[in-house]
């Protein structure tokens, strides 16, 4: 018995060990990203411009970094809000947690280098060395973004007028706070931006940077994407009265948007430019979390390269249901 008891004691004691040793490795070991890049920003009109096309309506960083309207359908964005953050992810969501945009104006950047800002939304590490929750895509943004994109968004960023908001502390259910630190990665600084001509490649890389395959691409309990299903939709995006949005298969099958016409595709997106699409809608209504207003502001040419991108891409049977009900709480 107390051959046992010491046996048991011991084992218990490693496992302590091993649990502290595990997480202390966690703690200094990531988020495994290096230094913030040595780089300053040069910031002309040009570079002002580009920046802000991508920032609006590209990338849609101001999407996310300003509170939105959702009384009205595709919730447009309140403009008194416009990079200051405060747009909040929790449980009516499905968000494990409670998730707050943070202020992006010069009145919360201003004291961060332009190397620690692009390392915060391509690699996922705040100034502070805190690992960013990957709702921001910072992932997609660090593997294709070409590095003088990201440098236009900084030069941006910088022009914008600051406004003070005080962003309450996220709050991450376990074991959310040691995965994020795993999340953050190196950017690839090879990144390249294909020639505007070569509209398939071009149309590619938007795609990408613009973040259509984070929401267009189904994902497995764990919330990993199905990489032989990229772009065939369905993910699911439970709103806060019960239901659920789906999003579309993008894939060129007749079950994703194979029978579409680029001027549909288009127009589809440039309803939202002018507002006609923002419909008041009730609580119980069916709303969508696709940032078509931001997007709507991309130019004609490249939605079509959007557009062309998408036809080239395999074709994959998926029918899905845009609208869907969560089951009801069993508890
Ligand atoms: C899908 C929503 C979303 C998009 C799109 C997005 N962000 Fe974020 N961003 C967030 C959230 C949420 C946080 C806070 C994450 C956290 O607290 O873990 C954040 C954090 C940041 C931070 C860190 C700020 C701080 O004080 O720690 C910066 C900088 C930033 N984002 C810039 C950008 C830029 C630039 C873009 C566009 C290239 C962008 N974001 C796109 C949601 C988004
Ligand atoms: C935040 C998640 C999200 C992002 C990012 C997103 N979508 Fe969507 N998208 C959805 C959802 C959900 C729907 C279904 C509801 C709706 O129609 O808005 C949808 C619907 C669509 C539709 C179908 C519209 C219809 O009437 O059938 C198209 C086309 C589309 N998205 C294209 C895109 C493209 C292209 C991008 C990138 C530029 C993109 N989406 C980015 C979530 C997203």
């Amino acid at each position: 018995m107390r051959v046992l008891l010491k046996v048991l004691g011991v084992l218990v004691v490693s496992a302590c060990v091993l649990a502290v040793g595990g997480y202390s490795y966690l703690l200094l070991a990531y988020p495994r990203v290096g230094p913030a890049p040595d780089l300053r920003v040069d910031a002309t009109p040009e570079r002002i411009a580009r920046g802000r096309y991508l920032a609006d309506h590209v990338a849609v960083c101001t999407d996310c970094h300003s509170q939105r309207d959702w009384t009205r359908y595709a919730g447009p964005l309140k403009p008194e809000t416009y990079g200051a953050g405060g747009e909040v992810w929790d449980e009516t969501v499905g968000f494990p947690g409670r998730l707050v945009a943070r202020n992006i104006t010069p009145a919360s950047l201003g004291a961060w280098t332009d190397g620690e800002i692009v390392r915060a939304f391509t690699e996922g590490v705040a100034r502070d060395g805190t690992p960013l929750f990957p709702l921001m895509p910072y992932t997609t943004y660090g593997q294709h973004m070409a590095p003088d994109d990201a440098q236009a968004i900084v030069a941006y960023l910088r022009s914008i007028p600051a406004r003070t908001q005080q962003i309450a502390d996220r709050t991450l259910h376990f074991p959310l706070p040691l995965v994020v630190r795993t999340m953050p990665a190196r950017a690839n600084t090879r990144a390249v931006r294909p020639d505007a001509s070569d509209r398939i490649a071009y149309g590619g890389y938007l795609t990408n940077i613009a973040g259509c395959a984070e929401c267009h691409t189904p994902v497995d309990a764990r919330r990993t994407p199905l990489a032989h299903m990229r772009l065939a939709g369905g993910q699911e995006f439970p709103l806060p009265n019960g239901l659920i949005a789906r999003s579309a298969n993008l894939t060129p099958d007749a079950t994703g948007i194979g029978g579409w016409t680029e001027a549909q595709f288009v127009e589809k997106f440039k309803a939202y430019a002018d507002g006609r699409a923002h419909v008041p809608v009730g609580a119980s209504d069916f709303n969508t979390p696709m940032p078509w207003q931001s997007y709507a502001g991309m130019t004609t040419e490249d939605l079509a390269a959007i557009f062309a991108y998408l036809q080239s891409t395999p074709a994959i049977r998926h029918t899905v249901e845009k609208v869907g009900r969560r089951p009801a709480a069993t508890n």
